[in-house]
């Protein structure tokens, strides 16, 4: 007999099916006995009779445990009282793989077991369905970003992940050995998206594991996690990144609501859709949290804080979750960033802000070599000391500029889960290695 999944079952009233799943909840009255059953596409109720069921199988229900895996053989009938209006009625039962009591964690829907117990045992945690809601979300979010770059011409490419090279910013670099040689996990695929729209690709993107040696403890950071990076060629400014990630998002929240609509409405949440993403200058955005008490210096960029204030004076102002901060102060920008001709103190870049937490940076790259290299030398560092970097500009390179999310973060923000470990399968930080 062929599988039947529990979604499917309302097409077999009255047929004999074959059903295979986890055991999620049993009951056992006397002549009567559940079992909850559970399978990729949803639970069902199955019961069996004292008489009607198979003998064996019958006495069998009282030894197995929950979170056993099961095929049962029964017939599905309508029943108004049953939450599922359906219910299957058992011919005959088979333990496949019988689970150990007791569960280390609860994965029931009342569970109160901590999220770091819960990522020791990740795999009985995710058949919890709205856990498992999370991760088809991240799945899609991931799809629907792929399928928008595709069509805008980016070329899905893939990068080291060991290498020599870094750029971003050297205290936040994982030091491996590499055959007795030092080396570094990738912190950012920036200098190969670069490289590849110099390549003649003109638009790359990649989304692939990013590794920052960051020993912070919060909520939204981890030491490796799942960078969405892309990068184009040819754009008049920073501005045409923006706009690029504008539809972006715009096309992202609209597609998850009809491909996730499900998952979504199990997990409550629900988003106001821009149909524009405002855009304020840093020196702009310094002004509004002023009014508000808080002051920052020219220079100083806006910690968490003031990020959070932010997205509250934004939702207020503009009606709107998101928001870019535009121009951020040169001195805490990478040397890459490209200076506007007329602003020493700035340059083209910005970090797009969603409910008040940082979701991405991006900028237009210097793609001037003698100016890039003047930059290089005001932030300490010498392009002969990168010297494959400097090659990237040295034969033809056009204007260009990219941006960089975290998939967790967006999935996180995007499912207001307050933890950036719930959006992520088996994260990794400073403390936690495995499994
Ligand atoms: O802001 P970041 O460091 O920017 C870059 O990597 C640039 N190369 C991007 C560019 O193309 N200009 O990282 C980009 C994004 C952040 O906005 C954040 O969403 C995420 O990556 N991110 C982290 N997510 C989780 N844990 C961490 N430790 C993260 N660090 C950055
Ligand atoms: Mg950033």
């Amino acid at each position: 007999m062929e599988r039947t999944l529990i979604r499917d079952l309302e097409k077999s009233i009255g047929k004999e099916v074959l059903l295979q799943g986890w055991v999620q909840e049993l009951r056992n009255l006397s002549k009567i006995k559940f079992i909850i059953l559970r399978d990729r596409t949803g639970d069902m109720q199955t019961l069996a009779f004292k008489g009607e069921t198979e003998d064996e199988s019958f006495k069998l229900i009282d030894d197995i445990s929950n979170e056993s895996v099961v095929e049962i053989i029964g017939t599905p009938k309508k029943n108004k009282e049953s939450r599922w209006g359906i219910e299957v009625m058992i011919t005959s039962l088979k333990v496949i793989s019988q689970s150990d009591v007791p569960l280390p964690i609860d994965n029931s829907d009342k569970s109160q077991t901590s999220i770091d117990k819960r990522i020791d045992f990740r795999f009985l945690d995710t058949r919890n369905k709205k856990h498992q809601a999370i991760f088809k979300v991240r799945g899609k979010i991931s799809k629907i970003i792929t399928n928008f770059l595709d069509s805008k011409g980016f070329v899905n490419i893939n990068t080291p992940k060991i290498t020599t090279l870094g750029v971003e910013s050297g205290a936040e670099l994982f030091k491996v050995d590499y055959f007795g040689r030092p080396i570094y996990l990738s912190q950012s695929p920036q200098i190969y998206k670069q490289m590849f729209v110099a390549g003649g690709f003109e638009r790359v993107y990649e989304i692939a594991p990013v590794f920052r040696a960051e020993k912070s403890h919060t909520t939204r950071h981890l030491t490796e996690f799942t960078g969405v990076d892309f990068e184009m060629g040819f754009i008049k400014d920073e501005n045409d990144v923006m706009d690029m990630i504008e539809e972006m998002f715009i096309h992202l929240l609209t597609a998850l609501k009809k491909e996730a609509s499900a998952e979504l409405s199990l997990l409550n949440v629900e988003h106001n859709f821009p149909s524009k993403i405002p855009r304020m200058t840093m020196k702009d955005a310094k002004e509004l949290l002023k009014a508000k008490g808080r002051t920052y210096k020219d220079d100083d960029d806006i910690d968490p804080e003031g990020e959070k204030l932010l997205g509250e004076i934004v939702k207020k102002k503009f009606n709107s979750e998101f928001v870019f901060v535009t121009n951020f102060p040169w001195v805490i920008r990478p040397f890459y960033h490209m200076k506007p001709s007329d602003d020493p103190k700035g340059t083209r870049s910005f970090d797009l802000l969603f409910n008040g937490v940082e979701i991405c940076t991006g900028a237009q790259r210097e793609h001037r070599l003698d100016i890039l290299s003047k930059q290089a030398k005001e932030k300490g560092m010498d392009m002969k000391d990168m010297v494959k970097y400097a090659e990237i500009f040295k034969y033809g390179c056009p204007p260009h500029g990219g941006v960089g999310f975290g998939l967790d973060r967006i999935t996180q923000r995007l499912l207001k889960l307050d933890n950036i470990r719930e959006a992520v399968l088996l994260p990794r930080d400073p403390e936690r290695m495995d499994p």
